[in-house]
């Protein structure tokens, strides 16, 4: 496997790639990797020959009050995780390459990134755009592979990529959870024991929502308030948000029709911690 930190040698090892005909699969990350990232580089294998996976802790997307010290670095695991995966190359540039002096572009992906956790965390979903669009320029993938954990990440790199012309097909993936039903999740690192046992009250109340669609409930009222009574069981829970919209431009829902979005956003001690799960009404109903 190859390392590389330059955005310029990156690029010029891709274009290299892409002249001799290989296609080219991407996953970004921002490292401490675990299960779901790594299904995604499998699922990246399967899509292109040549596979490369970048991390990058994007300070941009991190509000200053926000754990951009704290989050998880560990790049000599992480390293040989990927090299088992048998991954091409692993970028890993300097911030300083990504944002030289004097940078001062970035990507607005405007109402989709307003909502939800973009209206908790104002300007993350800039950061991330930014980020994505920068990386995308640089590995200039044939395809890239996205996580449904962040399912509104997920629909916003979808819009920039069809609002800006990008060439990269843009491919998601399902959530990976614990055998517990728990999402996995970089920051997860930050939960103790009994925090971690808490933590099951996410995928829990995702679980109770399924059961209410599958039993008829189309008010989205209705399964906020069963989803939103299921987490306060929980007592180290303390509720963020929970949200029912349309799957795709993340607009909230009064009544279900054929499928909705369920998110939820939930603080566990020091840990922010989001799920989410695609509600589908059977069909013939
Ligand atoms: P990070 O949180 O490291 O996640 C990298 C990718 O892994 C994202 O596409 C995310 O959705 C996916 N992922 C994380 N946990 C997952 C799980 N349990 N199951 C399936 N996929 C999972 O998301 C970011 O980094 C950053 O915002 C980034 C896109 C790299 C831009 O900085």
């Amino acid at each position: 496997m190859r390392i590389i930190r330059k955005t310029t040698e990156m690029a010029v090892w891709s274009q290299a790639e892409r002249q001799q005909g290989q296609r080219i699969a991407f996953v970004a990350t921002m490292g401490a990797l675990h299960e779901g990232h790594l299904s995604l580089v499998r699922e990246a294998k399967k899509r292109g020959n040549r596979v490369v996976v970048s991390i990058f802790v994007n300070p941009t997307q991190f509000a200053p009050a926000e754990d951009f010290a704290a989050y998880p670095r560990n790049f000599v695991r992480d390293r040989g995780l990927l090299e088992t995966e048998g991954v091409d190359v692993l970028f890993h540039p300097a911030a300083e390459d990504i944002y030289p002096p004097g940078n001062q572009t970035h990507v607005e992906v405007k109402e989709l990134s307003k909502i939800l956790c973009g209206a908790r965390r104002p300007g993350h979903f800039q950061g991330v755009a930014t980020v994505v669009t920068k990386l995308f320029n640089v590995v200039r993938p044939d395809v890239a592979i996205f996580g449904e954990k962040d399912y509104q990440q997920l629909q916003i790199i979808r819009r920039l990529v069809r609002d800006l012309f990008l060439d990269v097909e843009i491919v998601g993936h399902p959530i990976v959870r614990e055998s517990d039903g728990i999402a996995m999740s970089s920051r997860n690192e930050y939960l103790n024991a009994d925090e971690r046992k808490a933590a099951r009250c996410l995928s829990r109340s995702l679980h109770r929502a399924e059961c209410l669609v599958r039993r008829g409930e189309t008010s989205a009222k209705a399964i906020a308030e069963a989803v939103v009574a299921e987490l306060h069981n929980e007592p180290l829970a303390v509720v963020e948000y929970v949200t029912i919209s349309d799957v795709e431009t993340l607009e909230p829902l009064e009544q279900i029709r054929q499928s909705a979005l369920l998110a939820l956003s939930v603080t566990i001690g020091q840990a922010r911690l989001i799920d989410n799960k695609v509600l589908l009404r059977s069909s013939g109903e």
